[in-house]
């Protein structure tokens, strides 16, 4: 089966939720694909200092600002979108993402571990990782940036049946990029992590962002990566049913010869 991905690498500006929405628009408006990935707090911009900010910015995953626009475009582009957005949801907020599909249905995933100073505005995501069905019934697992760093977030996906992990972030720390490349392959799924560039600041907090936005197959191999500063969607075309075959060689499965009775979860 043959399916269009693509991952979205661009420059939010702090708290510029009109800029924001208008520069993913113009982006993604010429680009035919199956399914696209968007940055971590995509819409808000990242640096907050205190959580009257984040409140102000932050948006329902029903009918916000974010899921709107994202609504429009899959409808029109008959494309499936994971895209990062600040979610209000009575008194909490959550650093979340949401999968928009062409008919409409909208899915949250919530961050389950939160990095740094995001500890101090939002709440601890309390979706779990779930997977959920994308443009054609692909199978797609969400997790939020530093989620990367704990093996168990992907390997949870992939047990639920996930065949593309989209993975929103905004990554400040170096280890990222490279680090998805054995989360897919130790799972033998596909990843595509956006994330943002840019340097943005928020009086003396200042955060660089490290770019390098990609998508990698089941086997470990980048296909798409792109450089620390650009603005772009870079499309690739994928058979998400690869994500299926976990053999590694004939007598070695990835996920049917683990040996979770010694594992100290
Ligand atoms: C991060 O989780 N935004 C580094």
């Amino acid at each position: 089966m043959k399916y269009k991905v693509g991952v979205c690498q661009f420059e939010p500006k702090l708290f510029d939720l009109e800029y924001n929405l208008k520069r993913m628009e113009d982006l993604l408006e010429p680009i035919n694909a199956d399914l696209i990935v968007l940055p971590e707090l995509a819409a808000s911009g990242y640096v907050f200092t205190n959580i009257d900010e984040v409140k102000k910015i932050s948006e329902s995953a029903e009918d916000g600002a974010t899921a709107d626009l994202f609504k429009k475009l899959a409808s029109g582009k008959n494309t499936s979108y994971v895209v990062g957005f600040a979610e209000k949801d009575g008194n909490d907020l959550y650093n979340s993402s949401m999968l928009v599909n062409p008919d409409g249905d909208i899915h949250v995933y919530r961050k389950t571990h939160l990095f740094f100073e995001e500890k101090k505005w939002f709440t601890p995501g309390n979706t779990g990782f779930k997977v959920f069905n994308a443009k054609d019934g692909i199978k797609v697992g969400l997790m939020v940036c530093f989620d990367w760093i704990f093996p168990e977030s992907a390997r949870s996906l992939t047990l639920n049946g996930a065949q593309i992990i989209a993975h929103s972030t905004n990554l400040v720390l170096p280890w990222c990029q490279q680090a998805m490349i054995t989360r897919s392959l130790e799972n033998r799924i596909f990843s595509i992590t956006s994330n943002r560039t840019g340097t943005e600041r928020n009086g003396e907090v200042e955060l660089t962002f490290t770019g390098m936005s990609q998508i990698v197959n089941t086997k470990g191999e980048i296909l798409k990566r792109m450089n620390t500063t650009e603005e772009a969607v870079y499309i690739t075309e994928i058979d998400p049913e690869k994500a299926n075959d976990k053999m590694i060689t004939e007598l070695n499965d990835a996920i049917g010869d683990r040996r979770p009775e010694y594992y100290n979860l």
